[in-house]
Formats: structure tokens, sequence, C-alpha cells
């Protein structure tokens, strides 16, 4: 196995937002390298527990190893953190982490399809043993129609309709099968014109996304986290654009506050008074700090909420 490199971002915020400590149990439902994990087990010693998930064979190993020296203060699953429900009791975590999107070494990793700056096959699965689609497979099969709503909603690509119906006209002649051969053709059709940014960037996020059905995992995988807390437990979400944050928002909020409301507005005549479920840390969030942004630039987009679960009355 290549070597697996990820900086963790706002290492210092999520350690003082969980507040690990000893005989706690954690849940990192993202572990990627196991930056944050080691740092949880850490802070946790000498016999905090870290239940430890990632949808990415790859990562698990690489975490697993890191985490080595913890001995028997852990356990790891290759699974969605949509189920960690399955192998962990409700109500019985001090805190979970989801550190959202893909690692530095999935992106690095040509082999792996993330990266439009590096040629790989068109893949970007994060469970490469997983039946869901590649990113070629929604490249070559989807109509323009849908491949155009994909790049606007999950990319705000603006030319989201030419370069999909572009992308339809090419592929009956010439499937698209490499990250180089996509970007490539994306950057014909749009040209950069001294953007600083490369044209295929949207474009590419957006397949991400719809590969890995993230944003679903976001919605599903909060509500179940929540419920693994006992009260006084605390959720922390990092997320990486303002989709994900939305969700992460809404979700914060709607546990915070103090009624529920019938139809799909909140209008003060349709609301019910019930007890707030969960109390939010910091409401706008937490970004990185200036030096972490000088050393780590893959901070910048990272915004950190927080959400500590409120006994029942
Ligand atoms: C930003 S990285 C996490 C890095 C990690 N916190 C560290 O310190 O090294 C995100 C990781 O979460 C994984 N991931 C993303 N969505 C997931 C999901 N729904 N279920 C499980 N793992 C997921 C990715 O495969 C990736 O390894």
């Amino acid at each position: 196995m290549s070597l697996f490199s990820h900086q963790p971002v706002l290492l210092t915020e999520v350690v003082t937002s969980l507040q690990p400590k000893a005989h706690g149990r954690y849940l990192d439902g993202t572990l990627g390298g196991g930056g944050h994990a080691s740092a949880i087990l850490e802070a946790s010693s000498p016999d905090g527990f870290l239940y430890g998930c990632d949808r990415d064979a790859e990562a698990l190993a690489a975490a697993h190893d890191r985490l080595k020296p913890y001995g028997d203060r852990f356990k790891t699953r290759q699974c969605n953190f949509t189920e960690a429900d399955r192998w962990i009791a409700p109500r019985s975590l001090d805190g979970v982490l989801l550190d959202l999107g893909v690692s530095s070494h999935q992106l690095d990793t040509p082999e792996r399809g993330f990266s439009f700056q590096k040629d790989g096959p068109l893949d970007m699965r994060m469970d490469q043993n997983g039946t869901g689609p590649t990113a070629a497979d929604l490249v070559n099969s989807l109509p323009a129609d849908e491949l155009a709503d994909l790049f606007w909603k999950l990319g705000d690509e603006r030319h989201s309709r030419k370069i999909a119906r572009a992308i339809e006209t090419e592929r009956r002649n010439r499937p698209f099968t490499t990250t180089g051969q996509l970007a490539q053709f994306i950057e014909r059709i749009c040209p950069r014109r001294g953007a600083p940014t490369h044209p295929a960037t949207r474009c590419f996020q957006a397949l991400r996304i719809a590969t890995n059905d993230e944003l679903t995992s976001v919605q599903d995988g909060l509500e179940r986290a929540f419920r693994l807390l006992i009260p006084g437990g605390r959720l922390a979400v990092i997320s990486f654009q303002s989709l994900e944050d939305r969700i992460v928002k809404e979700f914060m909020r709607r546990e915070a506050r103090d009624y529920d409301f019938e139809g799909p507005e909140d209008h003060p005549d349709f609301r019910h008074p019930r007890h707030p479920r969960g109390k939010e840390l910091v409401r706008k969030g937490l970004v990185a700090s200036e030096s972490e942004l000088d050393t780590n630039p893959r901070a910048r987009s990272a915004r950190l909420r927080v959400l500590e679960r409120l006994p029942e009355p």
C-alpha cells in the first residue's frame, strides 16, 4: 500500500469540541488516515474507546496501522457511517465525528479517479468493492438533461447544459474512460481563459458527490449518529462545501428548536411545542485559523459544526 498522506483539518477545534475523556466512547465515522481518531484516543487515555469506519478499504487499512499503538481501545469496520447503528448501541457514545468528503490521499492517487489533475480511470467510488456506478458509468449513460442537472445542482456549473450536450455527442463515438480524457474535453468545451480554477473542477465535484450519493449519506447519517449519543454527548461535523454544510446546519437547527411544524414551511400558526433535542455549540460553526491555513490550504473551505444532545424531559 502506498504511504497514506492526509493532514487532519481543525484538529484542535475537534478535540476541544468533543472533549474526549477517560472511559469515554467515541465514533469516527470517516476514519481516513486516522489523524482525528488518534487525537481522540490520545485525549481519552488511558481507556477511552473508539469505533471507526470508512467506506474506503485503503483508508481503513491505513487508519488501522496508525491506531495500532492504542491496542484494544478501538474497533474498525468498512462501512458507510449511515450503517454505524448496526454495530453500535443507541445512546452509548460520548462523541461522534464526521469529517465529510474525500481525503488528500484519495485525491492524490490517480488510480482512484477523483482528480482531473492526474490521469486515471474515471472511477471516483470511495468503496471500490461496492456495487454502485462509477463516475464513467454516469458520464456515459445518463441522458444529457440529467447530466446537466447533476452538474448544475451538485457542482454549481453554469455551463452545465452546454457541457452535458457535448458529452452526449462525444460519447457516441468515444465513451469516457479516464479523468484526463474528461478534463481535457471539458476544457475544450469551456476554455480556461485565465480563470484560476480548471474548467472541469465543478463537474468533477458534482460527479464525485453523485457517484457516492454523498448528500443522502449526510442526510441519513446525521440523524442516525445523533441517536447513538448519550445526553451530553456531542456530534461534530466538518463539511467542505455548501450543499453538505446546508444539510448539517438545517439538521442542527431543527434538533435545537423547541417546536415542530406541519407542512413544508415554518409558520408560527403551524407550530407544535416540544423540548429541544440538542444544543448548537457554535451557531455559525468554526473555520480554520490563519496559522492552519498557512500549513494546510485544504482547510480553507472547512466548517465545523457541533451539536450537543440534551437529556429527554
Ligand atoms: C476528509 S477524509 C477524513 C480524514 C480523517 N478525519 C483523518 O484525520 O485522516 C474523509 C473520509 O471519509 C470517508 N467517507 C466519506 N463519506 C463516508 C461515508 N458516508 N461513510 C464512511 N466513510 C465515508 C472517505 O472515504 C474518506 O476516507
